[in-house]
């Protein structure tokens, strides 16, 4: 794993450089690439375009593609020239490794000491083989991390003294947090440390259900850190898979129109362009550029207000 004690310099900040350009030549050059998907919008206001963005990539219902998401949207994200940092905030670690950033080991600094004890996290960040991608590792001893913030009684705020910490050293366009899979009080500590979030979700009976707790949940954290400017950026469905049953279809056509949560895109179930980029610890749109995979993932990027369309 690479560390870095000193972040190295990135790109620039902007939100129209040529690249933006190339993912819509791509785009171009894939006609048809997908039936749903729309065309972006020219004209657009950025969802909190000043300072670094936070955004919680949640779901409490397990595998619906939420890190996968973050991945990628990560990828997308750098594509447009936008700084990110990944932060891992689940124990699996699955952002981490697959980024190719290897976990803190038992000697080294931990994500849950820096939370814990409001240490700076900037030894923790390490470079990922793309140049404006970083990541802040997860690690299993954040399988306690829940009891551990509410034993010092201010838990719910620990993870915003990290995240201020990180938007102060103004590094990063975007901080995209992978949420495990709960509803805890180290997700709600997440969630009360961004700005917004983006919900997974899967083409399931208990979806609906699901993304009610999800927004409730959200309600909840932000009333008790008395905060009224959270906002759910929209949903994003998961691994969808066509021809699908009545029942299914059913499903997907409320997801996709749901009346109070924007869906800003649907990510079919692609497992060759995933995984292949994944082996090579890169995100879709690093590795497979020209694939409809990452047109997918742009496409949350874009719907999301997150870049403009170049
Ligand atoms: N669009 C897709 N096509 C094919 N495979 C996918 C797709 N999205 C996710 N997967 C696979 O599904 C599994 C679950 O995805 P992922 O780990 O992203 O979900 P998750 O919501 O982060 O899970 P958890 O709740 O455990 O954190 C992984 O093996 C991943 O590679
Ligand atoms: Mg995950």
């Amino acid at each position: 794993m690479v560390r870095l004690a000193i972040v190295l310099p990135m790109t620039e900040t902007t939100a129209e450089p040529s690249i933006g350009a190339q993912a819509t030549r791509s785009r171009e050059a894939l006609p048809g690439a997908d039936e749903h998907q729309e065309q972006p919008e020219q004209s657009v206001d950025l969802f909190r375009p000043e300072g670094t963005r936070v955004l919680a990539m949640c779901n409490q219902k397990g595998g619906v593609g939420k890190t996968t998401t973050t991945i990628n949207l990560a990828g997308a994200l750098a594509e447009y020239g936008r700084r990110v940092l990944v932060l891992d905030g689940d124990p699996q670690g699955n952002a981490t490794t697959g980024l190719h950033v290897a976990s803190p080991g038992p000697r080294d600094l931990t994500q849950a000491q820096v939370v814990l004890d409001a240490l700076d996290p900037q030894p923790l960040i390490a470079q990922t083989n793309v140049p404006n991608i970083q990541v802040l590792p997860a690690s299993l001893d954040m399988t306690g991390l829940s009891s551990d913030l509410r034993d010092t009684g201010t838990g719910l705020t620990l993870y915003r003294v990290m995240v201020d910490k990180l938007r102060a050293l103004g590094l990063w366009d975007d901080i995209l947090i992978d949420q495990r899979p709960a509803l805890e009080l180290d997700t709600d500590a997440q969630l009360v440390a961004s700005d917004g979030a983006i919900i997974m979700v899967d083409v399931d009976e208990w979806s609906m259900d699901g993304l009610k707790r999800q927004v409730a949940q959200h309600k909840k954290a932000m009333a008790r850190a008395q905060r009224d400017d959270f906002e759910v950026v929209g949903l994003v469905v998961g691994r969808v898979q066509k021809p699908m049953g009545h029942f299914d279809k059913a499903v997907y056509d409320l997801l996709r129109a749901h009346p109070t949560i924007r869906c800003l895109a649907e990510i079919p179930v692609r497992a060759a362009d995933i995984k292949e980029s994944r082996h090579q610890g890169l995100p879709v749109c690093q590795a497979r550029p020209r694939t409809d995979t990452a047109q997918f993932f742009r496409e949350i990027a874009l719907k999301g207000r997150l870049v403009k369309a170049a």
